[in-house]
């Protein structure tokens, strides 16, 4: 395991995670689609955002906690779907989970997650969000019943996966689930034993889902995921079936399109998820952030958009924020971070980008995350308001 003090920022993980982990499964969590543009963009586009400092703003006392969809969440940031995260760390859907808990942050558990709805509910309660994805209906509504059942509160429904893309570094290293084992996956697994002992010692993490979690589940349930499966016959239709069957808060991820975020406002989701999916679907794609801005005209100020891909600090949380996001999800630090250090590292990486972020807000002379706007841009005429009313809830307390 890393040591936590080496760990300073996500960066620090990620490398720490590229020594620790097998090749293989680096690259699947590293990874992005064909020649890894759209992953590359993300990170251009956001480095290109310049922030203006403010001067003389008192800014003692910071807010970075943000209400969304019904609840207030202590941090402006949390933890994406991802599948198959134990692969990362043994441990790791559950650290994600409990860690939710603790810092009152979502974690939204992936359909493809290596463990199960009803676990992963169960230790973060109302922190818990579950994603959707659907191949067959009616493997999709069996989810849809499992997680109402479980208490979910909040259902994200992918929609930017209509197939699996080509993601050249898993191909290239063979990465298949379940794992097919040839002589260079064994040499890559031999050469970093400390992984092969931990994980594989356990047994290979499977879809969690997958697994009945009250004993036998009848018909599809058995089968809720399945990696290879096309998601392409889900269309707007099915939304309309899911906002009728779907009691509770429903946002819709992966868009990237201003009308296709206006005709899922219309079809009466409650939030739409600016995401290109970490560049892992479409190599041409837009970055997201480029996205996010023509995304918020569309839906209008009031309505909720959650925003990823590409996020690595606190500064990219305000630069979200200030155009127009009204919370932010990471994926990939938070594996880096199970992957270097195990549940101690999740932890770590939650705190440091919550320090970041509120240190950003006191360079730039704001006081709420929740008030920013394309005002703190550099170049976008410097007028940040000055003296924001502390509206009396506690984010982090900073000192220099
Ligand atoms: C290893 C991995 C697995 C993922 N699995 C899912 C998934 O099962 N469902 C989903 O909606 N998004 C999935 N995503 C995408 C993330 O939810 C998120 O959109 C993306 O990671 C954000 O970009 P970032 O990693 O640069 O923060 C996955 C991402 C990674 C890295």
């Amino acid at each position: 395991m890393a040591r936590l003090d080496h760990i300073q920022c996500v960066e620090d993980a990620r490398r720490a995670a590229r020594r620790r982990l097998p090749r293989m499964l680096f690259d699947f969590i590293d990874g992005a689609a064909g020649e890894e543009r759209a992953g590359r963009r993300n990170r251009e586009a956001l480095d290109r955002i310049e922030l203006l400092p403010r001067v003389l703003v008192n800014v003692e006392t910071r807010r970075i906690a943000c209400d969304l969809l019904g609840r207030r969440w202590n941090l402006p940031f949390g933890i994406a779907p991802m599948g198959m995260c134990d692969l990362a760390w043994p441990g790791a859907d559950r650290a994600f989970a409990d860690a939710a808990r603790d810092h009152s942050i979502p974690h939204c558990l992936s359909t493809a997650a290596s463990t199960s709805l009803e676990d992963c509910r169960a230790r973060a309660g109302g922190n818990a969000w579950f994603q959707l994805y659907v191949s067959a209906p009616e493997t999709g509504w069996d989810l849809v019943r499992r997680a109402l059942d479980a208490g979910y509160e909040h259902l994200v429904f992918t929609v930017d996966t209509p197939v699996l893309s080509r993601r050249r570094r898993e191909l290239r290293r063979g990465f298949k689930v379940p794992f097919r084992l040839g002589p260079s996956q064994l040499l890559d697994f031999a050469l970093h034993p400390r992984w092969s002992l931990t994980t594989l010692a356990r047994g290979v993490p499977s879809f969690g889902n997958n697994r009945s979690h009250n004993g036998p589940r009848s018909g599809s349930s058995s089968r809720a995921f399945d990696r290879s499966q096309s998601r392409g016959a889900v269309d707007w239709a099915f939304l309309d079936a899911l906002r009728e069957r779907w009691p509770h808060r429903l946002v819709v991820k992966g868009v990237l399109s201003p009308d296709d975020a206006a005709r899922i406002r219309a079809a009466g989701a409650d939030a739409v998820y600016v995401s290109n999916h970490g560049g892992r679907q479409l190599d041409s794609a837009p970055a997201a952030i480029d996205a996010l801005p023509g995304i918020r005209r569309a839906v209008g100020p009031d309505y909720p958009v959650l925003f990823d891909s590409g996020v690595r600090d606190g500064e990219d949380v305000v630069k979200a924020f200030a155009l127009g996001a009204s919370y932010v999800m990471l994926g990939r630090p938070f594996l880096y971070a199970a992957g270097a250090a195990g549940r101690a590292g999740v932890y770590r990486i939650i705190e440091l980008l919550a320090e970041e972020t509120s240190v950003a807000l006191a360079q730039i002379g704001r006081t709420d995350i929740g008030a920013l706007d394309e005002r703190v841009l550099a170049g976008a005429g410097g007028g940040a308001e000055q003296a924001h009313a502390f509206s009396g809830d506690l984010g982090l307390i900073g000192s220099d």
